[in-house]
């Protein structure tokens, strides 16, 4: 097995709760998302999920390949949440899907995975160094003819109103412009990082596929939003608090602190007047 880690010193356990709360709320668009693609794969086909976290999309994918299955091949460098992962997956598909796990490192899965008819990396590739190389490896993995679906960029997503009554207004401009920030020097700080001057769909060129394309799905939770979307809310508040939160001005953090404590009368789970509205895009090509 290869020694699986990330490249990017961060503690990705942690995120575990986040993640599977994130990967509730967006199950419909998932779904949708899951029969689009495979829509155009051939019928049992084998699936390979590279950082594939508490498994949202897996699920998604295995859920959508109906009664004649396939086989979904669950690959992450976190132990934690590929145990999360598999079991969920499981306990949605039972046995009509196969599921393998792979503990591993995307640059290092050649022999590691089956042939794939389609290779979905969704928000891994910029957690890697090298991320053009990153992908040409990933593009090894898939059979002639096979699909690669990058999960890569869209828009921030937004979730707070912009004046909370509490602090100054446009809060989460500010965290996004500091979370910015952050990952900057968290990609500048990587050792041996090379910057990646390109979009994504030319860099899926350059990885050696054809037909190269790309769509956006909204995930869009209006307000008023039921408990598990405010709970998720809360869990992206936190989220940017913990990387930006440090770089904000006092009375941001303040207001942070207040926004974050359960305890609080000002408990963003309790407010009617949060949602969660983003746009993510998939990256295609295929393997000529
Ligand atoms: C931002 S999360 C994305 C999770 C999921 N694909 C999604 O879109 O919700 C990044 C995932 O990639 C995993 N990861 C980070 N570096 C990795 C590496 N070098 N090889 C494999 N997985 C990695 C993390 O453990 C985490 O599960």
């Amino acid at each position: 097995m290869a020694h699986a880690h990330s490249h990017d010193q961060l503690d990705w356990s942690a995120r575990l709760g986040p993640m599977r709360r994130a990967d509730e709320v967006e199950s419909d668009v998932l779904r949708t998302v899951a029969r689009r693609l495979l829509a155009l794969l051939p019928a049992r086909p084998v699936v390979v999920d590279v950082g594939s976290g508490t498994g949202g999309m897996a699920c998604a994918l295995a859920e959508e390949m109906g009664d004649e299955g396939g086989r979904i091949v669950l690959v992450d460098s976190e132990p934690a949440l590929q145990a999360v992962a598999e079991a969920r997956v499981r306990e949605v598909v039972g046995d009509r899907v196969d599921v393998v796990t792979v503990l591993g490192d995307a640059m290092e899965l050649a022999d590691l995975v089956p042939p794939a008819d389609l290779l979905w990396a969704s928000g891994v590739v910029h957690h890697l160094p090298d991320q053009l190389a990153c992908l040409t490896a990933l593009a090894g993995l898939l059979r002639p003819g096979g699909l690669f679906a990058l999960r890569e960029g869209g828009l921030n997503t937004r979730c707070l109103p912009w004046d909370l009554g509490l602090g100054e207004p446009g809060l989460q401009d500010r965290l996004i412009a500091a979370r910015d920030a952050w990952f900057a020097q968290l990609r500048a700080t990587m050792p041996d990082s090379v910057r990646l001057p390109l979009g994504w769909n030319l860099a899926l060129v350059k990885a050696g596929l054809v037909d190269v394309a790309s769509f956006s799905y909204l995930v869009d939770l209006p307000a008023p939003a039921p408990a598990p979307v405010r709970h998720a809310v809360a869990d992206w508040l936190g989220g940017l608090a913990a990387v930006a939160g440090p770089g904000l001005a006092q009375s941001d953090q303040t207001t942070l602190r207040r926004l974050l404590d359960p305890d609080s009368p000002d408990w963003v789970v309790d407010r009617n007047d949060v949602f969660v509205l983003g746009a993510s895009t998939v990256y295609l090509g295929s393997v000529a």
